[in-house]
């Protein structure tokens, strides 16, 4: 799925109440235009003292409604008309006095009024909280999140971090690319709710001295699409990443790791607790056995520095073993014969599923195609971006945990 299609065919309502962080939501509209949404965008008059309706209109391509009043509606009901066929009214900012009066159920004004106006089945409310940390952590505004929350509002954020006002702490409404991806992760069907996931990923690097060491071309982004789509698909997602630079998905635990061992000693007792285990770590096969404490140096002699290397350990083959094991699923990087290579190690490691794909031309390159093997047969999930194979093997893997 390109980017210009991952939200395509959805209709966004997006109101705005006053706020300085009116300015991120501009960049928003521009991201969910571009992902194939249309966006209708109402503002309160707080709001347009902060962006003006032009800005958000040209970006929209839409209109911007700001008064209950507007006579360009034939009705004259903007609040009926506006929800009846929107798939979220999201609130972006929501400030401290507008989630009063959402919590109030007071309808004196156009966003409001939609809010309590919309199909509370069809059109859920999502709020994107922004306000300076002393409004934040005031009972008063504790005690009316709570009271929208128990009304079915869901919130995204806020972040912590700096703050307009010059303070730092919580209550900055998340960055436009973060409320974009919330939106996205929104949509996806809820296919491993309650499910915990664990995701091994990248490559490990085992030292030969302080500066040198054995590695591997993993990318670790089929691992990382993995955790968000299994973290969209609403699962508590734990991602043991070898060394990669990459950003970690959003509600996912990360935790990095360097060489083979630390990564066994990780993933080894958080396993049995799991559902699902997907390993998608391009784990060195070998380590030295004994890595120089100091940089080996050539001395001006031609002698060739020697090691010994060791067997690391095989972690799915050992999670695969444990007595109340998840459901473990393998990756298999082969450059030539996938199909044996990949049945054999399904048969080795005592796995219900593989997952086949071909290197080296597809490392670390955002597409791919796979190949999903079991004991019944085996079928290709065809080429496509990696996040998109990443939500296809997700739907794969739940639809094999609803009949263990
Ligand atoms: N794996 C693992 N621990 C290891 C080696 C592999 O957990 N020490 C996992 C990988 O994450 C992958 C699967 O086993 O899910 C297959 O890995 P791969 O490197 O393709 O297979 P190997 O068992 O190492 O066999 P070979 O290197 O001979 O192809």
């Amino acid at each position: 799925m390109s980017d210009n299609t991952m939200l395509a065919g959805k209709h966004v309502l997006l109101g705005l109440s006053g706020g300085i962080a009116c300015y991120k939501s501009a960049e928003l509209v521009r991201l969910l235009c571009k992902a194939g949404a249309t966006v209708q965008v109402m503002m309160t008059a707080a709001a347009e003292q902060f962006i003006t309706a032009v800005t958000l209109q040209a970006l929209s391509g839409r209109p911007v409604i700001t008064s209950q009043w507007d006579t360009r509606e034939p009705n004259n009901m903007a609040h009926i008309n506006l929800s009846r066929d929107a798939d979220l009214l999201l609130i972006a900012p929501a400030s401290a006095d507008f989630i009063a009066k959402l919590a109030q159920g007071r309808a004196d004004e156009l966003l409001s009024l939609t809010a309590l106006a919309r199909p509370l089945a069809r059109c859920p409310l999502l709020l994107a909280p922004a306000m300076n940390r002393e409004m934040w952590s005031h009972p008063a505004t504790q005690r009316n999140l709570a009271q929208v929350q128990a009304d079915g509002a869901r919130l995204l954020g806020p972040a912590s971090g700096e703050q307009a006002c010059g303070e730092t702490g919580d209550g900055r409404m998340l960055e436009a690319a973060e409320l974009f991806e919330e939106l996205v992760a929104f949509f996806q069907p809820k296919l491993l709710a309650g499910r915990k996931v664990l995701i091994s990923a990248g490559p490990t690097f085992e030292p030969i001295d302080p500066v040198r060491g054995l590695t591997n071309l993993s990318s670790g982004k089929m691992g990382f699409a993995i955790a968000r789509a299994a973290q969209e698909a609403g699962a508590e997602v734990t991602l043991v990443a070898g060394p990669v630079h990459l950003p970690t998905p959003r509600h996912v635990k990360r935790i990095d790791v360097q060489t083979a061992l630390q990564m066994y000693a990780v993933l080894l007792p958080l396993a049995q607790a799991q559902d699902v285990f997907v390993a998608t770590a391009a784990v060195a096969d070998w380590r030295p056995q004994q890595a120089s404490g100091q940089k080996i140096k050539k001395n001006g002699t031609n002698i060739q520095p020697s090691f010994e290397l060791t067997e690391n350990p095989d972690i799915l083959a050992a999670v695969a073993a444990l007595p109340d094991k998840p459901y473990c699923v393998g990756f298999a990087a082969e450059t030539e014969d996938l199909l044996k290579h990949a049945r054999e190690k399904l048969v080795r490691k005592n796995l219900p599923l593989i997952v086949g794909n071909l290197g080296p031309a597809t490392f670390g390159r955002d597409d791919n195609s796979l190949l999903l093997i079991d004991a019944e047969g085996q079928f290709e999930l065809p080429h496509n971006d990696k996040l998109s194979l990443a939500r296809l093997l997700i739907s794969e893997i739940a639809s094999r945990l609803e009949k263990k």
